[in-house]
């Protein structure tokens, strides 16, 4: 049976407090409603969002996670912060590897699974993100080459409950490109099969698109098979777009 669907909102380095509870406060008010959607809903906001928005999400059934990790579990490692840090500010899942920390801050497929073995040893759900550049889709070869970066990006030990994969293509990150539901297909069709190769409980894991994720395209990507949900940069940052795509599941 496919697992349910898990829309993420990646707030990236946005919002201020009282803008980041007043959204949270919507999200939470639209999630005890009815109806309510078919689909677990996460946010994931900056560092230092993550102790004040803790109750609130606590409070509305909302999943709280960060944006990263660091590798250790603690030591001098000035403005970095660990996954025992995140777990300890009521976070349940944290994103490595988004493609923004791996093109501004140099993380390699190594530097990510190391952050997503920390996560998974602090009792967070990783959240890994993998995705290949225009350059490559335009080699032919973007399936091969994601499925290689999924596979050296890998937490030993990883198991549908604690794992989660995006698949992000770079060029359709805030872009307003998204590929195409074919393409979609084809990758996570790849990307299931290549997890299948080395976890028992491959067909359990969720498996994320993300890239320009909008109210308008939300409902056709979400139908792909193997789509398990969305990572949602942008849009997210929008309670009516964001709810309307979680509604879209
Ligand atoms: O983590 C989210 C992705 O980078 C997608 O961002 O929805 O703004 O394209 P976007």
């Amino acid at each position: 049976m496919a697992p349910r669907k898990l829309i993420a909102g990646n707030w990236k380095m946005n919002l201020l407090k009282a803008e980041g509870e007043a959204l949270v406060r919507a999200l939470g008010g639209s999630l005890s409603g009815t109806p309510k959607p078919a689909c677990d809903v996460l946010v994931c906001p900056p560092f230092t969002l993550l102790g004040a928005l803790a109750p609130l999400c606590r409070e509305t059934g909302l999943a709280l996670g960060a944006q990263d990790c660091h590798a250790k579990s603690s030591g001098a490692f000035t403005g970095d912060v660990a996954a025992p840090m995140l777990a300890d500010a009521g976070c349940s899942h944290v994103i490595v590897g988004h493609s923004e920390r791996r093109s501004l801050h140099g993380e390699d497929n190594a530097t990510v699974k190391a952050k997503a073995e920390a996560a998974l040893a602090a009792g967070l759900v990783a959240i890994v993100c993998v995705g290949e550049t225009e350059a490559e889709r335009d080699s032919g070869k973007a399936e091969e080459i994601v499925v290689a970066q999924l596979l050296a990006s890998l937490p030993q030990g990883a198991s549908a409950k604690t794992l989660v994969v995006a698949y992000e293509p770079v060029w359709a990150i805030g872009t307003g490109r998204t590929p195409t539901v074919e393409q979609v297909a084809d990758m996570h069709a790849a990307l299931r099969k290549a997890l299948g190769g080395v976890l028992s409980d491959a067909a359990g894991l969720r498996l994320l698109y993300g890239g320009s994720v909008k109210p308008g395209n939300a409902a056709e990507l979400l139908a792909v098979a193997n789509v398990d949900g969305a990572l949602v940069g942008g849009a997210s940052l929008s309670h009516g777009d964001f709810w309307a795509i979680c509604q879209s599941c």
